[in-house]
């Protein structure tokens, strides 16, 4: 009993002040004065922003450059020249990069065709956010000749929309296939490269050739 009390008594002694040193010293590493000295560490200069260092920040917009895959695949500050002086009373639109400042006017100077972003809706990734929707109406102002033809097709194709056959996504061609099948038979079509050789254009169909009977030997 007594040789216990004294082993006890002896472990309290030598223990407690480790303990209480212990306590304290986690308590100075955990205190704030001593994590807010910064001033204690040596920083190096950061060199100029590169579009890696400008993505951590603006992560949605690299993502939307890497994934819309386009000729904007370019480094943030070739466009951004300037950034980040967007101050109170300023227009937000004034400091950044307009398209027409590298673009001009590539379609014409109609209000429909300046305002780049009603179709270009992501200014990233400008082709991959073209959406069929909003081309609708306006396939045949930037495709005349289509347009004209079709208008004056004395077959059936002069019906169709123009989506119904160039669907899925701008600048989609469909084969004639997909809708026909192979409506002749093997000798017919012989030595011939395609449709069109007979068919003439898509969207004014006829028989383009001089003999209208050419290839339909008996
Ligand atoms: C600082 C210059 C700059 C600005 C501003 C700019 N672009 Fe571009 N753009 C380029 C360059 C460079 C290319 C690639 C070379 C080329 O096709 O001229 C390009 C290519 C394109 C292409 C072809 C894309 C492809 O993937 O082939 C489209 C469409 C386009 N830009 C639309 C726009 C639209 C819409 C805007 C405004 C929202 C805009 N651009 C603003 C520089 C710019
Ligand atoms: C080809 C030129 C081009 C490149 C490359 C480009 N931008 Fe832009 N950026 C633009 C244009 C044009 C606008 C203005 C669009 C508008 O009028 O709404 C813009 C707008 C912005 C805006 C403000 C509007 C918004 O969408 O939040 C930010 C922020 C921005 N860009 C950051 C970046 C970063 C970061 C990068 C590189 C990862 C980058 N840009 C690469 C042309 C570009
Ligand atoms: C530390 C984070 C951070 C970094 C890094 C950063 N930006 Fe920004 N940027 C912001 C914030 C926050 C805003 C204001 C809110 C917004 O528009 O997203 C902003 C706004 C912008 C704008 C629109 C407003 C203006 O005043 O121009 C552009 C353009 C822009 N940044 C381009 C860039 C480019 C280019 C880089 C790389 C060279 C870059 N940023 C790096 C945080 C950052
Ligand atoms: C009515 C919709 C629409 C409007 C408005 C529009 N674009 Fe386009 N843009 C297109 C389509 C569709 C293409 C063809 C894309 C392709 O090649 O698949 C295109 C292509 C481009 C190209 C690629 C080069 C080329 O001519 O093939 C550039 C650059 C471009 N547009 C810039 C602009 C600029 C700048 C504006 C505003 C001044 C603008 N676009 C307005 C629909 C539009
Ligand atoms: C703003 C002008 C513009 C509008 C609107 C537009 N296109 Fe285009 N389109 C272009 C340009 C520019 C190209 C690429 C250059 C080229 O091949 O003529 C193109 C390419 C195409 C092609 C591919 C041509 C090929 O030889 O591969 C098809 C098909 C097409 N467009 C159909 C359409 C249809 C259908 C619509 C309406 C839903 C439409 N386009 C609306 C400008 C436009
Ligand atoms: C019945 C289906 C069909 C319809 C409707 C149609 N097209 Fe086409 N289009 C085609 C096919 C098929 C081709 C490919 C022809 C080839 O192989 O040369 C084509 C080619 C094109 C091309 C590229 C070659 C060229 O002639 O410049 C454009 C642009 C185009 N079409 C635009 C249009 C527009 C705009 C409309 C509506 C006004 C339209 N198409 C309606 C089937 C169609
Ligand atoms: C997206 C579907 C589609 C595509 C692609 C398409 N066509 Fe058609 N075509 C039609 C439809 C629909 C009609 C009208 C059929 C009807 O009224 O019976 C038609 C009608 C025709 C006719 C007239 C048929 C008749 O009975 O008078 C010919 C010829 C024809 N197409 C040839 C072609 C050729 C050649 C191509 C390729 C250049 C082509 N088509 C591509 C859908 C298509
Ligand atoms: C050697 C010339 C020639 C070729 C090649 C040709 N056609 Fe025809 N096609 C004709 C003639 C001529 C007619 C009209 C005679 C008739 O009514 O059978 C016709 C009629 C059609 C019709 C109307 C429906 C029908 O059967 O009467 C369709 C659809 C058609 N062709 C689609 C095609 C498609 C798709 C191709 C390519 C796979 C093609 N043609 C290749 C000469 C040709």
């Amino acid at each position: 009993m007594q040789t216990q009390r004294i082993v006890l008594s002896a472990l309290i002694k030598s223990v407690l002040p480790v303990g209480i040193l212990a306590v304290l010293l986690v308590c100075v590493s955990i205190s704030p004065a001593a994590e807010s000295d910064s001033y204690s560490q040596d920083v190096e200069k950061m060199g100029e922003m590169t579009t890696i260092d400008c993505a951590r920040c603006h992560h949605e917009i690299f993502m939307s450059i890497k994934n819309g895959q386009g000729a904007h695949r370019i480094e943030c500050r070739e466009c951004h020249e300037t950034f980040h002086g967007f101050r109170r009373g300023m227009r937000y639109e004034d400091v950044l990069p307009t398209c027409t400042g590298c673009h001009e006017t590539p379609h014409g100077e109609s209000e429909q065709m300046t305002a780049c972003k009603s179709c270009h809706a992501v200014p990233h990734a400008p082709l991959a956010s073209l959406e069929l929707k909003t081309l609708e109406p306006l396939c045949a102002s930037c495709h005349a000749d289509a347009g004209t033809r079709i208008a004056s097709d004395r077959v059936d194709h002069g019906k169709l929309k123009c989506v119904l056959c160039h669907s899925d996504r701008h600048g989609y061609v469909p084969s004639c296939q997909e809708c026909h099948g192979t409506p002749h038979s093997q000798e017919i079509t012989e030595g011939f490269t395609g449709c069109l050789d007979c068919h003439g254009n898509p969207h004014d169909l006829s028989l383009a050739t001089d003999d209208p009977d050419a290839g339909l030997k008996e």
